[in-house]
């Protein structure tokens, strides 16, 4: 866990879901996103923990599994995942930080970390928490901003633009926003013990123009081919890698599932709309069916 608080990008309040996607005309995205997750998702497990979940726009996607938690930093977009999902048993809402993961090691059979990893000013840092998370053996889909994009090429190319594409630094295009290279990526993942094993090249076709002129289903039948291509080489804006958690994982004793993200300690005591630590004597309430870990 990092000594210091780092910067969050704080979607608090904003409604995302309904202007970049339902009003965005981002349908292609979306589908073409869809068959990604498709082709590396395990069919089933018992249960996923989805990082950066924002309003549940893939949640109902991961179908094959009993249960799935919902983690974002934001408590306003796990209310409206809430409302579009459901309370049901199948889902949990955990309002936490993916630097300080509020869960025990060794839990989860599967995580996704879509559209998030971009957010983020120390990626090996959370990744690490993501595998502390994970059983042995378990996956993770992980999707990533890609700065080796063709766009960025020809335009370095050309020289409109001033920074290296092919540099494996990041580059923040704005606060809190970044492209990742993909080399980067997987070395991040292999140093914090992941093994790669599949990359999608994904959303070729993000183009006005394309998106205004191409029918949706042949755009998302031309992306689904194309994503194939990831395996030899990544220029597409979006990535999605399938990576499996390896090594060994800390011991946990059976039937616990929070820890206190303020000092690591679990398992945590039940009160009535509260989890306590009995470390730390931090109080975690528990509010419209929300686990709430922020520490601010
Ligand atoms: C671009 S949205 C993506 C939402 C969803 N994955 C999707 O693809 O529709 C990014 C989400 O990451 C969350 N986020 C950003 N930084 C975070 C952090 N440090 N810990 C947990 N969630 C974070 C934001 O609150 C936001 O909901």
């Amino acid at each position: 866990m990092p000594a210091e608080p780092l910067p969050i990008c704080d979607y608090e309040g904003s409604d995302y879901q309904t202007s970049f996607w339902e009003r965005g005309q981002r349908n292609y995205e979306d589908q073409a996103e869809a068959v990604a997750l498709r082709r590396l998702l395990p069919p089933c497990g018992d249960i996923l923990l989805e990082i950066g979940a924002g309003a549940g726009r893939h949640t109902p996607r991961y179908q094959g599994f009993a249960r799935v938690v919902l983690l974002d930093y934001s408590r306003s977009q796990l209310r409206q995942a809430k409302e579009r999902l459901g309370d049901g048993g199948r889902y949990t809402y955990v309002v936490g930080d993916v630097y300080r993961l509020p869960l025990v090691p060794g839990l989860f059979d599967a995580a996704t970390l879509i559209r998030t990893l971009h957010h983020l000013v120390d990626p090996p840092g959370a990744l690490r928490q993501v595998r502390e998370v994970l059983k042995p053996g378990a996956v993770l889909i992980l999707e990533y901003a890609n700065k080796q994009n063709l766009k960025a090429v020809l335009r370095y190319l050309f020289g409109r633009q001033s920074w290296s594409p092919f540099d494996p630094q990041p580059v923040e295009f704005a606060r809190l926003n970044f492209d990742f290279h993909p080399g980067a990526v997987r070395a991040w993942l292999r140093d914090c013990q992941f093994h790669i094993e599949r990359q999608l090249a994904v959303s070729y076709f993000r183009m006005p123009v394309l998106k205004k002129w191409v029918p949706l289903k042949m755009l998302v039948g031309l992306d689904a081919l194309a994503q194939w291509s990831g395996a030899w080489g990544q220029f597409s804006p979006s990535v999605f890698v399938k990576a499996r958690a390896v090594g060994e994982c800390r011991h946990t004793p059976p039937e616990t599932f929070f820890r206190c993200p303020n000092c690591g300690h679990f398992p945590l005591s039940p009160l009535t709309e509260a989890l306590l630590c009995p470390a730390c004597d931090r109080r975690w309430p528990i509010h419209d069916g929300l686990y709430d870990f922020r520490l601010d």
